[in-house]
């Protein structure tokens, strides 16, 4: 094998030695420029499939496509340049058979050159996991809430609420830290229960409503800079940027009603003629 330049973005092996050190910090985005803007500060960039709803209006994750998520996890890769940056498998792209999932996940690493791919569910899917990872695909699981099941599960409550509902979603974890993945997101999870997985899994836990105890975390973009109209309860508002966006729309509105907008500083004039 000849090494043309040394990879200097974070790889699947950096976040999975991770694990109990420096907390591991991750957004999503779905443009280049947004990747750009947090790729200085994040250690893996989420392509979610949470872009079908924040992107495209649409209810549920449910009919966003692997060419959806290939448009956009490459937009990603060309803003970025250190972070990881981690594809979301859309409902329907791997649930058949790990055959299914390693054609699809081989197509999204190879049209976006993104370093790894995320997969929603448990023990259903540890023989995929573990196909795929032996394929040379790294892998990151999903367990706790997962929104590609909202169909199934009837609506986006918190997990693990009470004691008797921990089994399935701690072994669920177990199943997919054992089967080979680099690390785990735990969704809306109990907090007692999601610091309980994250100290029995080998792999790196990341947290979105779970527990401050999971070796890292991950927001939604949209929904931490305030542009969402509805946040769930686990979302810290960093920023409230609807406001001053709607704040410059309307000035520019009233601008260009008035003849303001150009100012003689954003129209081309005439080149002068050389006397
Ligand atoms: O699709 C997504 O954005 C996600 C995160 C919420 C973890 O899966």
């Amino acid at each position: 094998m000849s090494v043309q330049q040394e990879i200097k973005r974070l790889t699947a092996p950096d976040i999975r030695a991770r694990k109990g050190g420096e907390p591991i910090v991750s957004l999503t985005s779905y443009h280049a420029h947004t990747a750009r803007l947090v790729d200085k500060y994040c250690d893996v960039i989420l392509v979610g499939d949470s872009l079908g709803m924040v992107m495209h209006g649409l209810e549920t994750t449910v009919p966003v496509t692997l060419d959806m998520m290939i448009l956009q996890g490459h937009a990603v890769m060309r803003g970025s340049s250190r972070a990881l940056v981690v594809v979301d498998m859309p409902f329907g792209s791997y649930e058949a058979s790990k055959e299914q999932a390693f054609m699809n996940a081989a197509r999204v690493m190879k049209e976006t050159g993104c370093g790894a791919i995320k997969v929603e569910g448990g023990r259903r899917l540890a023989e995929t996991i573990a196909f795929l990872a032996e394929r040379g695909v790294p892998v990151m699981g999903h367990v706790g809430l997962t929104p590609q099941a909202i169909n199934t599960i009837g609506s986006f409550r918190a997990q693990g609420r009470e004691e008797k509902d921990w089994g399935p979603i701690e072994d669920d974890a177990k199943s997919v830290a054992d089967a080979g993945a680099f690390s785990l997101v735990i969704e809306a999870v109990a907090e007692p229960l999601a610091r309980r997985i994250t100290g029995q899994v080998a792999i790196p836990t990341i947290g979105i409503g779970a527990s401050p105890a999971c070796d890292g975390q991950v927001l939604v973009l949209e929904d931490m800079l305030g542009l969402s109209p509805w946040v769930p309860k686990f979302v810290k508002r960093y920023t409230d940027l609807g406001p001053s966006i709607g704040k410059a729309v309307e000035s520019y509105a009233a601008e260009v009603r008035a003849r303001t907008f150009p100012g003689p500083e954003h129209i081309y004039p005439m080149k002068r003629k050389d006397r």
